[in-house]
């Protein structure tokens, strides 16, 4: 089986949808390009028959686009679909995302319905989907919580009716790793055809194992996940693309790595917080700014020594500059010592016990210590600088 992930990024459609983080096109297109450059695969642009705007998104975005696939969401109808299609005609390769609801829950809830209708319904829209393109992606939407045996036939089915993806969302971020790892084993295991098509996992975070249940995903076989960047998504979000790719260049154990330019991921991030005025939490993993700070003195101290001592991925690989230590009335002697260094002060022992004293006094009345504060320290102790 091949060891390759493909990056399937919804930053711009499931990502999008979060309130508050509308995009217009301008933006739409800032970001597309940077998220392209970043190495994704596909980029799923829009879901073209919900606005006038989001169809111009995607027709925009299918013009510029140069590496990555560009994808439509539509439901499963042929309005839909033959409007996704029509948005996705200049792009070089387009890919229709199509599919319906199958866990019993929808069926009887939402479409009022019975599991043959879903079947044939699902069949139909995915056979209209290939008039249009060669690359059509089927979703099971609440695949999560969708007996497996159904599950099964649902795939087998939309397969023999040309899907060249099958989309297994845990939408409602209710899965387990170890269910959902076993719900894409069963599949690869009991699916006609499977062995012809990418298998992908999306999944949401409102148990916050959406990183994790994607990971148990293409540990058991499948080969595409579908991400957003910093996380952004439908409540509680998305699986965050930064993690997902992290994990698999920290752990080569698993033999599996994506196209993605870790170099470019703080960047990016940045980016996507700023267009969609959404502030990435500081202790997010890879992108929060406190991801490569240290503050207590026994980190610092380990840190000064030797980087990797708290720290497993090297700042530059995903693009910052470089660890910072912060000073904070947790912090030791090490990390005065080192911090007065680079500010240019080279202090005696005697002198930093002194210097350190004074600082703890700052320091609990202050958050963090910062070199605007170093001056009257050092006043006040008699020591020259600068
Ligand atoms: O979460 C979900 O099920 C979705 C589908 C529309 C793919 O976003
Ligand atoms: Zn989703």
């Amino acid at each position: 089986m091949k060891n390759q992930v493909e990056i399937f990024d919804t930053t711009l459609r499931d990502g999008e949808q979060v309130p508050g983080c509308k995009l217009d096109t301008k933006s739409k297109l800032i970001l597309a390009e940077k998220i392209d450059q970043l190495g994704v695969d596909i980029i799923e642009a829009g879901f073209p028959i919900s606005s006038p705007g989001d169809f111009k998104s995607v027709v925009e975005i299918s013009k510029v686009i140069k590496n990555a696939s560009v994808c439509a969401l539509s439901r499963a109808n042929e309005k839909d679909i033959d409007v996704a299609a029509e948005s996705l005609k200049k792009a070089k390769k387009p890919r229709i995302h199509t599919g319906i609801g199958t866990s019993e829950v929808h069926i009887k809830y939402k479409f009022n319905s019975n599991k043959d209708s879903i079947i044939e319904i699902a069949k139909k829209s995915v056979a209209h989907a290939r008039k249009y393109v060669d690359d059509v992606e089927f979703y099971a939407e609440d695949a999560g919580r969708t007996d497996n045996e159904f599950l099964a036939k649902v795939c087998e089915e939309v397969i023999k009716s040309g899907a060249t993806v099958l989309n297994i969302p845990d939408t409602t971020g209710y899965c387990l790793p170890s269910e959902y790892g076993d719900k894409i084993k069963f599949l690869i295991n009991n699916v006609n055809g499977i062995e012809n098509v990418t298998v992908s996992c999306h999944c949401h975070n409102d148990l916050g194992l959406a990183t994790a249940n994607s990971i148990y995903g293409v540990i058991n076989g499948a080969r595409q996940i579908e991400c957003t960047v910093n996380g952004v998504g439908e409540r509680a979000g998305n699986t965050s693309l930064e993690e997902v790719v992290m994990i698999l260049r920290q752990h080569n154990n698993l033999n599996l790595d994506t196209n993605i330019n870790s170099k470019l991921l703080n960047e990016v991030s940045q980016k996507v917080s700023e267009l969609m005025a959404m502030p990435v939490q500081p202790n997010k993993a890879i992108v929060g700014s406190n991801a490569f700070a240290h503050s207590s003195g026994i980190h610092q101290d380990g840190v000064i020594k030797k980087r990797e001592t708290y720290e497993i991925i090297d700042p530059l690989d995903v693009g910052v500059d470089k660890s910072s230590i912060v000073l904070t009335a947790r912090s030791g002697r090490a990390a005065l010592a080192f911090r007065m260094k680079e500010y240019g002060v080279n202090l005696t022992k005697k002198e930093l016990d002194d210097v350190y004293n004074e600082f703890l006094i700052v320091a609990d009345k202050k958050k963090e210590v910062t070199d605007t504060d170093f001056p009257e320290i050092l006043q006040n102790k008699n020591i020259r600088y600068g």
